[in-house]
């Protein structure tokens, strides 16, 4: 039982509130002696105030406060006062008050804490992530998760006031192709066969569809075993939406809808809408990127036309077999050394480059490994065309369009990894129409960009699905923020027999869409209307909502960056009978 039970939070305490006797209960942040009296900083969810044990007003109460530490639970009862002149901390809301305390109960005892609660420091994330419960004290964690409580309970609304409503869909489920690879779970019940978790509710969204619900939401767990990113966890949720009888634009207006909500409710921040667009390809060309983060400029300059009477190999070979020659330009005072160029050519060969070429512009003409194959005409209008100044390097990529904007694009990412932040916060947009299919070398097949139910450009699937299905458009969204793939959306197939042709095109055998899919396919043949969807990553929208640079720092309980949860020791061995009662055998 507590005996003195809280009337008040710390950091609610107000000047209106001088002259009456309050109780606290909280954490000690921290505290110190001066002279006769022990300061303490009180904590709570709400924020801070300082409690003040003179042995004039409480014996009993100075003699406790002696011996309390840092992160004891306490119980103060006290006068709230003005802090004398000269003693007032601007660092708190409440820095101009105080509390003289004239009872405590020490609600409980704390060890010494192994990582700093009460200021930000450079703690290393796994310590932090071990005992998370005390970085969950920190001031900067209680703000994510409750600025994401927020950004969940606005959209929530926004939603709940468009007519849809939220479902929840299984979470032992068979597997939904995402592109990751599943996490599998067996059962006891079925010796030898396994739930996966879901990657998404791709499948179930779409079954909610055909059974009439129209417009759904949820706030869905989703579970990928891919590699650990800075934005990608093991774990994650979703605001998912699908919604019937619907086109592309009507999806992109409720989407933007609820950011603009979003926005104004949690950061008071006006997002005009409707949002920028773009279609893929010319993010890929201006940017070299399906995400963009249009903030930096640096967009990719054109040169083909530049060399179209070149007597350069490389440059004249590229213009003949109908490549491009592109380039990246990067100011004076960023100049990359020699040994990250070299790292940036090992890098763009990954993607299919056949090489990189550099040119600096200097006082007395161009440094360049190709300069003298070169005219001057042709450097000079290169030099006009990047409006380039003495100083600037230009990172120049020839050959196949998509390679050169894919090399370049990643370029301009470490380019811009080096830049400061600019002013503007966001940059919201949307990249659209993405191809249908990409080409899977590994797996020597087509495979879907998006997932295999999104519908495809119809005409175009019509027109190249049998001579060339990269030229395939689909009807197809992503969310882009901050450079940042925060969504991502289409519309759906709703005819088993087209379904059964984009199978058939992404090599999925007929006998193994029945047994994946059957259920899909079956539930197409009875009226499915046509429907369309996004999903909405949360963490990552939380992140770069509350400014940070981690989905890690917005998650309650994330894993560490090898995936492994060093709180709870997950995952862990299990027992030789659970493993028996499961049928399952382990091979070392
Ligand atoms: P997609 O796979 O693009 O689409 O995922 C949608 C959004 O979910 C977030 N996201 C992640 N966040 C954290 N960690 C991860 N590992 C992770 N993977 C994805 C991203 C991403 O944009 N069913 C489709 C949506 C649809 O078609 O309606 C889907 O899941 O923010």
């Amino acid at each position: 039982m507590i005996r003195l039970k809280r009337t008040h939070n710390c950091g609610d305490i107000t000047r209106e509130d001088i002259g009456k006797e309050v109780i606290l209960n909280g954490w000690v942040n921290d505290m110190r002696k001066l002279g006769n009296l022990i300061f303490v900083t009180l904590r709570d969810r709400s924020g801070f105030i300082q409690i003040v044990f003179d042995p004039r007003v409480s014996i009993q109460a100075h003699n406790i406060a002696k011996d309390v530490r840092k992160e004891y639970v306490l119980a103060i009862k006290g006068k709230v006062k003005e802090r004398p002149e000269g003693t007032i901390n601007p660092a708190y809301k409440t820095g101009e008050l105080e509390v003289a305390a004239i009872d405590i109960e020490v609600l409980n005892t704390s060890k010494t804490p192994p990582i700093y609660v009460n200021r930000d420091n450079r703690t290393d994330e796994d310590l932090r992530l071990r005992y998370r419960y005390l970085d969950l004290r920190r001031r900067s964690m209680q703000k994510n998760l409750i600025q994401r409580h927020k950004i969940v309970q606005s959209a929530r609304a926004y939603l709940n006031e468009n007519s849809f409503i939220e479902v929840e869909t299984p979470i032992l489920t068979r597997s939904t192709p995402e592109g990751a690879r599943d996490f599998l779970v067996p059962w006891r019940g079925k010796p030898g066969y396994c739930f996966a978790l879901p990657q998404s509710p791709q499948l179930f969204k779409q079954l909610l569809m055909i059974g009439g619900l129209e417009r759904y939401y949820q706030f869905a767990r989703c579970f990928r075993d891919e590699d650990l990113r800075a934005d990608r966890q093991l774990e994650f949720t979703q605001i998912d939406i699908e919604m019937s009888f619907v086109e592309v634009e009507d999806i992109l207006s409720i989407t933007e809808g609820m950011v603009k909500r979003v926005f104004k409710d949690v950061l008071n921040k006006e997002i005009d809408i409707p949002l920028n667009r773009l279609q893929y390809s010319e993010a890929m060309d201006r940017y070299g990127s399906d995400k963009p983060d249009r903030r930096y400029g640096h967009e990719l300059i054109d040169l083909t036309d530049v060399f179209c009477n070149t007597t350069f190999k490389i440059f004249r070979n590229t213009i003949g077999s109908n490549g491009v020659i592109k380039a990246l330009k990067v100011e004076n005072d960023l100049a990359f050394s020699r040994s990250a160029i070299d790292d940036l050519e090992d890098a763009v060969k990954e993607v299919g480059a056949k090489g990189l070429i550099w040119m600096k512009f200097e006082n007395n003409g161009v440094r360049s490994p190709i300069a003298r194959f070169l005219s001057a005409a042709e450097i000079e209008s290169m030099k006009e065309r990047c409006s380039s100044s003495n100083g600037d390097i230009l990172f120049i990529v020839a050959g196949d369009r998509s390679i050169v904007n894919t090399a370049l694009g990643m370029i301009r990412g470490t380019l811009i990894s080096k830049l400061p932040d600019p002013e503007e916060t966001f940059d919201i947009l949307w990249v659209l129409n993405f191809p249908f299919v990409e080409w899977d070398k590994e797996e020597n097949r087509y495979k879907a960009e998006h997932h295999p139910f999104t519908m495809p450009n119809l005409e175009e699937f019509k027109r190249y699905k049998d001579t060339d299905p990269l030229k395939i458009g689909s009807l197809t969204y992503d969310l882009v923020i901050n450079g940042v793939e925060m969504g991502s959306g289409s519309i759906r197939i709703n005819t088993p027999q087209l379904q059964r042709e984009v199978f058939e095109l992404l090599s999925i055998k007929e006998r193994e869409a029945e047994k994946r899919f059957g259920f899909l396919l079956e539930a197409l043949e009875y009226g499915a209307p046509p429907h369309g969807g996004v999903a909405i990553g949360i963490d990552r929208l939380v992140m770069l909502m509350t400014g940070n640079r981690s989905i890690r720092n917005v998650t309650a309980f994330p894993k560490t960056k090898s995936g492994f949860d060093p709180l709870t020791n997950a995952p862990s061995k299990v027992s030789e009978k659970q493993l028996k009662e499961l049928h399952i055998r382990i091979i070392e």
